[in-house]
């Protein structure tokens, strides 16, 4: 029945693949095989290969060239559009979940909480928190479990730093563990039945949207009275600068997505660079002469709280050449959905109008051609000599 979907008056052929049993598809397969599962496929059908996932038939999208056409295309050969899980979790005020005028006017809306001034407002915090866990990492004589450590982290950032929220250490486990059951569903079949994921996201986002909801009626609405400005302050200045007032639905949403989309890709992101420290010592050393040459070093200890600068953070090009190498080698987010809103080609086959398209970020990076000896952990790859990604 999925031959039926094709778009007729195009005379290219649709992309291979398999579309496995009816309704869950090839979601099984998918969830045991993890990223095996796209490997596979990827080896047998090239490229661009169809299945259906989570519900819904879908084009998996692999290759610098392909996925550079799918992400100039926003808004006109493909629209943002994630799977129905998704989608309901985040809410319909998401940016997930707006198209066209609605998602530039949100974009624009958020991209206040990014600026330069906002992020140099948010540092102090960040730093203190982080000085906070190091030093309680650091005095532990047991082993910790980094990635949870880094989760928690994260969360505790997003939650007290980005969104300023005074909640109890006691308030903060329940919303880190409610937040990882919404987490652990975002992506499930799409089956309101009792104890299926998709039930027991929706629970927890409910839970979630009602604490925070709570959070925010207690906070001060605004910097004033504060000795800085979090991200949820800028948020709503920089609305009420484009011309609108956000609704409490929707700040509760906006508040889940921003900590969503924080949250896991920092945390991974975190992991990898620690266990990459660890495994290259010449590269760890080679970071603290960086850091030491500035000033941020003092016999193992880092700078104390708020002497650090935005400016510079930027200009430590070892440490950024290092971080881009980890996002390489260990891509925090494999990819993101997209619409096809109109036929057009990649690879030689269709992408049909109204299918649904999944551009993979960790596939890409894998196979990406202008990258020397791919497997290998090598940061001066991306120094301003080599600057071998200037090459693609
Ligand atoms: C290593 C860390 C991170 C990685 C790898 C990452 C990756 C990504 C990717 C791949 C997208 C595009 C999704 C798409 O095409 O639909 C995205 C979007 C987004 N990210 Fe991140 N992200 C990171 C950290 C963060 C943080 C810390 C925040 C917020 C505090 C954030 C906020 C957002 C938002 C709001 C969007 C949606 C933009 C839009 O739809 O216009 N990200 N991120």
């Amino acid at each position: 029945r999925w031959t039926a979907t094709r778009d007729k008056n195009c005379k290219l052929p649709m992309p291979k693949g398999s579309m496995g049993f009816p309704f869950i598809g090839e979601t099984c397969h998918w969830l045991l095989q993890g990223s095996g599962f796209h490997a596979s496929r990827k080896q047998k059908y090239g490229n661009v290969f169809k299945t259906h996932l989570l519900g819904r038939p879908l084009i998996r999208v692999t290759g610098a060239e392909n996925v550079r056409k799918v992400l100039m295309g926003e808004h006109t050969l493909v629209t943002v559009d994630w799977p129905q899980s998704t989608s309901t979790l985040l809410g319909p005020n998401s940016l997930a979940n707006s198209i066209g005028d609605i998602h530039r006017k949100r974009r624009k809306v958020f991209a206040k909480v990014f600026s330069h001034e906002a992020l140099e407002s948010y540092l102090p915090k960040i730093q203190q928190v982080i000085q906070e866990s190091l030093r309680v990492w650091s005095s532990n004589p047991e082993p910790i479990n980094v990635y949870r450590e880094s989760q928690r982290l994260s969360f505790t950032m997003a939650v007290r730093v980005l969104l300023g929220f005074r909640v109890s250490e006691e308030e903060m486990r329940h919303l880190f563990s409610t937040f990882q059951d919404f987490v652990d569903n975002l992506f499930s079949l799409p089956i309101d039945l009792p104890f299926s994921g998709y039930r027991k996201g929706i629970r927890a986002r409910d839970t979630l949207q009602k604490s925070i909801e709570k959070a925010i009626r207690r906070s001060p609405l605004c910097s004033q009275g504060k000795d800085y400005s979090d991200a949820l302050d800028v948020l709503m200045e920089s609305a009420k600068e484009n011309g609108t007032e956000l609704t409490m639905q929707e700040l509760k949403e906006s508040t889940i997505e921003l900590i969503f989309a924080a949250f896991a890709t920092t945390a991974s992101a975190s992991t990898s660079l620690i266990m990459q420290l660890l495994r290259h010592p010449p590269v760890l050393e080679r970071l603290r002469e960086e850091l030491r040459a500035r000033g941020l070093l003092h016999n193992g200890c880092l700078c104390p709280e708020g002497e650090l600068r935005l400016d510079t953070i930027v200009s430590l090009k070892y440490l950024d050449c290092v971080i881009k190498e980890v996002l390489r080698l260990f891509t925090p987010v494999s990819g993101a959905y997209r619409t096809a809103m109109q036929t057009f080609e990649l690879d030689g086959v269709q992408i049909p109008k109204g299918w649904s398209v999944m551009y993979s970020i960790r596939d890409t990076h894998d196979t990406f051609a202008v990258f020397k000896d791919v497997d290998a952990f090598d940061p001066d790859r991306f120094s301003q000599e080599r600057g071998e990604d200037k090459e693609g």
